[in-house]
């Protein structure tokens, strides 16, 4: 096979990222645009060491899944993946995603996986990160494009909120004397409030919006993380909760973010202790935690690699519920251990990384095993999955 050759294919997979998975001559093929099980001719763009490129030419014949992109930016956006597929056929992508990762990374058998989809799959994402483009003096909004290089002036984002999009163009006025910012980051509540700030000046900085979780509010700082589907927030924590264990005395809440988890669960717990990194996100949880009177929560400011064996140390002989909620990149080897000196109770692992999800578990297989998993589809029509893991100690 050369560059430049035209080839028919048979795609097999969806590879973690949303790419479609062919093999021909032996040799595994990637080419955007195409969906397991259609057979579609393609032209050769691209050899690597142990793997070829191509570039959808027609499709011959078409998936079931096959829907037409709701996006006029679709196929050069980088944002969505998905568009093109029906969102029955994207659950079921992710999860077969989910199943390969963990058992080609983790070494692991995955229990059957439970999916829960998103009631609403256009217009659910309250947050988004935008790149700065400047053109004829103006400064214009955008997202990286799909190739991974050059950007993609955006007027409307189809997963971005009804808020957000009213505002990317007012936004954009206020950012044209910010010549030097390249990324901005727009967050909307429920009340139709916006929040926005730049890598280069927090423009509302000092500010705090407030998300309400199942009733309860959480304040959150400009900067700071929180959800980003409020819908399947509520899903997430209703998930979270019924894996918890009814015997467990201690909540440790690990990467507590505002306190999302702390808030929530705290009634269920003796005691709750929360460990964030991030300065501004545990001042907050502290406060949402004392906005409902919740007395029984410790906030450890900090590292969690650095502060889970002194967290577990706190209550040595109560039983501990450990929520682990990792940002993209997973656990610290330094937490891995920490976890793996223990026999904890019940370990629940909320992951927006199936890959980082599935090195992890395999760490910590010597010492645990996996009960359940969820697929809870928190980024519909992107290659992203939000996974929950619920392990206990191996006898
Ligand atoms: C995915 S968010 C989860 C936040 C929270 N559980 C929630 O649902 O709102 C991950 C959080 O971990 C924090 N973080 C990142 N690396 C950390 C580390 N090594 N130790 C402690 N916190 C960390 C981030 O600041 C962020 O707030």
């Amino acid at each position: 096979m050369n560059r430049g050759d035209t080839v028919e294919l048979k795609i097999e997979s969806f590879a973690f990222g949303g790419d479609a998975i062919a093999r021909h001559e032996g040799w595994v093929i990637f080419l955007q645009g195409a969906l397991p099980g259609e057979t579609v001719s393609a032209e050769i763009t691209e050899k690597r060491a142990k793997f070829y490129k191509a570039k959808l030419l027609k499709v011959l014949k078409p998936s079931p899944h096959r829907v037409k992109s709701p996006c006029p930016y679709f196929s050069e956006c980088g944002g969505c993946q998905y568009l093109h597929v029906s969102y029955e056929g994207q659950l079921e992508a992710k999860k077969k995603q989910i199943e390969d990762l963990f058992t080609r990374l983790g070494k692991i058998a995955s229990p059957p996986i439970k999916v829960l989809g998103s009631p609403e799959p256009l217009h659910y994402r309250n947050r988004v990160k935008m790149h700065l483009l400047k053109r004829d003096k103006k400064v214009l909004l955008g997202f990286k494009g799909a190739t991974g290089k050059g950007l993609v002036q955006v007027d409307h984002c189809m997963i971005a909120n009804k808020t957000i999009n009213e505002n990317l163009t007012p936004i954009a006025g206020q950012l044209q004397k910010l010549r030097r910012a390249r990324t901005v980051h727009i967050r909307s509540n429920a009340e139709g409030k916006v929040d926005f700030w730049t890598d280069k000046l927090a423009l509302s900085k000092g500010t705090t919006l407030m998300e309400k979780v199942r009733g309860k509010a959480f304040e959150t700082p400009s900067g700071a993380f929180f959800q980003v589907n409020p819908a399947m927030t509520d899903t997430l924590t209703r998930e979270v909760e019924s894996f918890l264990d009814k015997d467990s005395q201690v909540l440790i809440d690990a990467y507590c973010g505002v306190g999302l988890f702390s808030v929530l669960f705290a009634d269920k717990f003796q005691a709750v202790l929360g460990i964030e990194q991030d300065q501004d996100s545990i001042r907050w949880a502290r406060k949402n935690m004392r906005a409902y009177g919740i007395t029984s929560g410790i906030f450890y400011e900090g590292s969690v690699e650095s502060n889970l064996e002194r967290a577990l140390a706190n209550n040595p002989d109560k039983k501990h519920s450990v929520i682990l909620d990792p940002p993209r990149d997973g656990l610290h080897r330094d937490a891995v251990r920490a976890l793996c000196r223990k026999k904890i109770h019940q370990i629940i692992y909320v992951s927006c990384n199936p890959s980082t999800l599935a090195r992890d578990l395999g760490l910590l297989s010597s010492t645990y095993k996996l009960l359940g998993v969820t697929l809870v589809d928190m980024f519909p029509q992107t290659m992203h999955s939000e996974v929950i893991a619920c392990l206990k100690p191996a006898l």
